[in-house]
């Protein structure tokens, strides 16, 4: 309708420019002609006109279903994008609860051996008191019977005591595995006091064996972060050395050097000169359960936790390198302030 009133003038206009040529029908030639090309050509330029609008109305509309076709595309995309999210998250989380099963059969397994030798432990004990109980009722204990159950109480109470102590270690190391976030605290600390306090706390370990460390700190790195679990990534990493790199007698070096590589970011660098990691084991050590030490004391928790805790809560990365000097040296990066 625009349209039409858009144009009701120029028609008028025309209209007006006929009447006046028909009224000029005596009028000389030269001027009839003249104002008949006049007319012309305004007739043609206003049906031009007309044409580009109609032209133009199309275009208009033609762009009208195409923004429609893509606004409905766009919805379609970022729903496909949101089922797809949906679809990785629920993949981390089955992937979480494999691993966690995997965790608590593997636990299950491990505990099995020191509560079962525990337990036949115990069952033997109990038979040699039943027979030590009616030997004393019969009146017949000798002194070899009375011998006998003392060495075998003091034999099996020895062993039920060790693998008890056994069982309630993989117990403590499994509910740290669980690393629950809740339950540690996060505040802010300065970086190099807090590594410092940690080596303290371990302080009789290291110096009993009487080896070295070093703590390359630069003052007035703050963190805001979790110190619980920072401090349970040394402690793994100091055991470790102490357990597999050092052998008894000889004094190593543990040298921990920390900078930063960009602004809010941490770089942790653990080395100890000692025996080294094989550099087939290198790619799994990480792994729950993995040790070289199975059966004198090394569940291979270690370092699963120290993953956890570093890739968890402190929303990190760790990694193992081969120092070129031998030793084992880890890498651990850090943000300055967690995200939550
Ligand atoms: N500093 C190190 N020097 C040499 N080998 C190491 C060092 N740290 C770790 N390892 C190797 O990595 C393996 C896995 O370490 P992890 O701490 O996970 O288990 P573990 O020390 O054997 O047992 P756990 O820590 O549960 O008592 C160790 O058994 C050892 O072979
Ligand atoms: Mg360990």
């Amino acid at each position: 309708m625009a349209v039409f009133s858009l144009f009701d003038a120029e028609e008028k206009a025309l209209e007006q420019a006929r009447a006046l040529r028909r009224s000029l029908a005596d009028a000389p030639e030269a001027v009839r002609d003249g104002l008949d090309t006049l007319i012309g050509a305004y007739d043609s330029s206003v049906r031009e006109q007309r044409r580009l609008v109609k032209v133009s109305d199309r275009l208009q509309g033609q762009l009208a279903s195409l923004n429609q076709e893509l606004g409905k595309r766009k919805a379609e995309a970022e729903e496909a994008l949101a089922n797809l999210r949906a679809a990785q998250d629920s993949l981390i989380q089955s992937e979480k609860l494999a691993s966690l099963g995997a965790l608590v059969g593997g636990v299950a397994h491990e505990i099995n051996t020191p509560v079962g030798v525990a337990l036949s432990c115990a069952s033997h004990l109990a038979d040699a008191t039943d027979a030590m109980r009616k030997l004393f009722e019969a009146d017949d204990i000798g002194i070899d019977d009375f011998e006998r159950y003392m060495a075998t109480a003091r034999d099996t109470s020895a062993l039920i005591v060790g693998n008890c102590e056994r069982a309630a270690a993989l117990i403590r190391s499994f509910k740290q595995v669980a690393v629950d976030r809740t339950s540690s605290e996060r505040r802010s600390f300065e970086l190099g006091s807090y590594i410092r306090e940690t080596l303290a706390s371990l302080g009789p370990h290291i110096r009993q064996a009487g080896h070295r460390v070093t703590v390359d700190c630069p003052d007035g790195i703050v963190m805001d972060s979790y110190p619980g679990a920072l401090s349970q990534v040394l402690s793994n990493f100091v055991m470790n050395s102490l357990v597999h790199g050092f052998d008894p007698g000889t004094g190593g070096a543990i040298v921990i050097t920390v900078d930063r590589p960009t602004s809010g970011q941490v770089r942790m660098i653990y080395s100890d000169n000692g025996k080294g990691i094989a550099p087939g084991n290198r790619s799994r050590i990480f792994d729950p359960f993995f040790t070289t030490r199975r059966g004198a004391g090394g569940s291979g928790l270690g370092l699963h936790i120290v993953y956890n805790l570093v890739t968890g809560p402190l929303e990190g990365g760790v990694a193992v390198d081969s120092p070129p000097g031998g030793g084992a040296s880890f890498t651990v990066t850090l943000p300055q302030a967690v995200s939550q």
